[in-house]
């Protein structure tokens, strides 16, 4: 079970303080918004490589960017262990996922809520991750959408036995988390969870506690 949780809900002022915040976190979890795939913008290549800097955590990049065909090696090759991309945005993710993975990055794929994943099953050999999202991408503190329930199930049995983590993104919490993980997630995301926690890395223990019970 691994957390990671989403600096989103940080003080972007202070990235390395708030990164610092959690040292049991098991990757910082980083959305990358374009205002173009989804409705908000945030952050981008130079930020990340200056969190590079500053941590020496896995750096696990979400991207929600239209062409990350285009964009997504960039982040490989600035040292992030991890590169998710969406595949409603993907022109060529076969493709991509080995580019990922030959720049030296664990190589993931995203599915918005209502994107099936059996359309992609026969993607799963060249990624490392899956990641559901639990709300509609784009902003922290939205409400875990049950209806994808389901899904992790489908995905987790689509998986078998490969060593491919499966995460859940969007309305994590000490109240939701238990669901996902019975449902089969192993990797969760979790935002305004952590960061309105009056104790971040308390929270990341209760998360993992709750995970694994
Ligand atoms: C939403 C982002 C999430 C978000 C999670 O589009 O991908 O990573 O930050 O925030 P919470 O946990 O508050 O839903
Ligand atoms: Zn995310």
């Amino acid at each position: 079970m691994r957390i990671t949780p989403s600096i989103l809900n940080a003080d972007f002022a202070h990235l390395a303080d708030e990164v610092a915040r959690i040292p049991g976190a098991d990757a910082i979890h980083v959305d990358v918004m374009d205002n173009h795939f989804v409705p908000n913008l945030t952050l981008g290549l130079p930020v990340v490589e200056s969190l590079r800097k500053a941590t020496v955590k896995m750096l696990d990049i979400h991207l929600m960017i239209e062409d990350p065909d285009r964009w997504a090696p960039a982040y490989a090759e600035a040292g992030a262990e991890s590169v998710t991309f969406h595949v409603e945005a993907a022109k060529a993710p076969i493709r991509l996922a080995r580019e990922l993975r030959s720049a030296g990055a664990r190589a993931a794929i995203a599915l918005k809520p209502a994107t099936p994943v059996d359309p992609f099953a026969d993607l799963l050999d060249e990624v490392d991750m899956v990641l559901l999202m639990t709300v509609e991408p784009g902003f922290g503190g939205q409400k875990f959408l049950d209806l994808v329930l389901p899904k992790i199930r489908r995905t987790r049995q689509l998986l078998g036995d490969r060593p491919i983590w499966l995460q859940v993104d969007g309305g994590v919490s000490a109240e939701t988390i238990g669901r996902c993980a019975e449902a089969g997630a192993d990797t969760f995301v979790a935002g305004s969870a952590v960061y309105n926690a009056a104790d971040p890395d308390e929270m990341v223990a209760q998360l993992r506690d709750l995970a694994v019970a």
